[in-house]
């Protein structure tokens, strides 16, 4: 029976940029959003709470018949990820997957950095966890690794205030804090599913040479090649085409705010 559809899970509004990719690429399947932004940003929440937050989530999404979450939230892989695969679903859901955005952006990494050193800009929660340097150099021993938490962007984003000149000073500052730790960095990955909303000020920002990467398309890419591999899953999954959006926050804000990220209109329930 070809009746699950695909989880899709984040903190708030950034896992919709990683959204937008897959269903551009796997338009044939049924998804479920799920936003947690009555309790985000995530970003500077203890592993303890993250982890919490997260599984109440996964479970969400499994007791609405989702059989593969996607973790399209880098704090979320970062601190609850592992866990959740090592512990939660051999016990309580063996037949589930969770996956998460971390494995295959490093996964890829080497394409897109020719002096092999890599800037990475993330939440608190991300860079602290060391997750990109471990499963970086794991991939890639020679690729050096540098790391800006860039706390202040998540809200500037959300508040809708990023793109205003306010938002410059951040953006300039958390550049340049990445860029005086190496001359060498020529690829800038933006570990945030959030932060693609600030491309175009980080293009004016950082050196022209930089390579600026956003994970959406990596992600959509991975979960092609998942499915491949895995046509037991595969098998399950519905194919009606349709997406759902669920909030934990106010669905008529989530609705006026989440096009942006999505880049189309879209009307979300209250998760319930
Ligand atoms: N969009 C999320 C990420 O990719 C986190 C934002 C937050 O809740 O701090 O890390």
């Amino acid at each position: 029976m070809q009746t699950s559809p695909i989880g899709i899970f984040d903190s708030g509004y950034g896992g919709l940029t990683v959204f937008r990719s897959i269903a551009d690429q796997l338009p044939e399947y049924d998804y479920i959003y799920l936003g947690d932004n009555a309790r985000s940003p995530y970003g500077d929440h203890s592993f303890d709470t993250i982890y919490k937050y997260t599984l109440e989530c996964v479970e969400w999404l499994f007791a609405r018949g989702c059989q593969l979450v996607i973790l399209a939230c880098n704090t979320a892989s970062a601190k609850a990820l592992r866990t959740i695969q090592q512990k939660d679903l051999p016990a309580k859901y063996p037949d589930r997957r969770v996956l998460g955005v971390i494995r295959p952006t490093a996964e890829v990494i080497d394409q897109f950095t020719q002096h092999k050193q890599v800037g990475v800009m993330g939440t608190r929660g991300t860079v602290n966890s060391q997750s990109y340097l471990l499963e970086i150099n794991k991939f890639f021993p020679d690729i050096k690794v540098f790391q800006q938490s860039c706390p202040m962007w998540v809200p500037l984003i959300e508040n809708n205030e990023h793109l205003q000149t306010g938002a410059d000073f951040f953006v300039q500052e958390y550049c340049r804090l990445l860029m005086a730790q190496s001359a060498g960095i020529d690829c800038v990955l933006l570990a945030c599913t959030h932060y693609p909303l600030l491309l175009p000020k980080l293009k004016n920002t950082l050196p022209e040479t930089i390579n600026i990467l956003t994970q959406g398309e990596i992600v959509a890419n991975s979960l092609v090649d998942y499915l491949e591999r895995h046509p037991e899953i595969e098998a399950k999954l519905a194919r009606a085409g349709k997406k759902s959006f669920y909030t934990s926050g106010d669905p008529s804000a989530f609705d006026e705010h989440a096009s942006v990220f999505f880049g189309e209109a879209l009307k979300s329930e209250k998760m319930a």
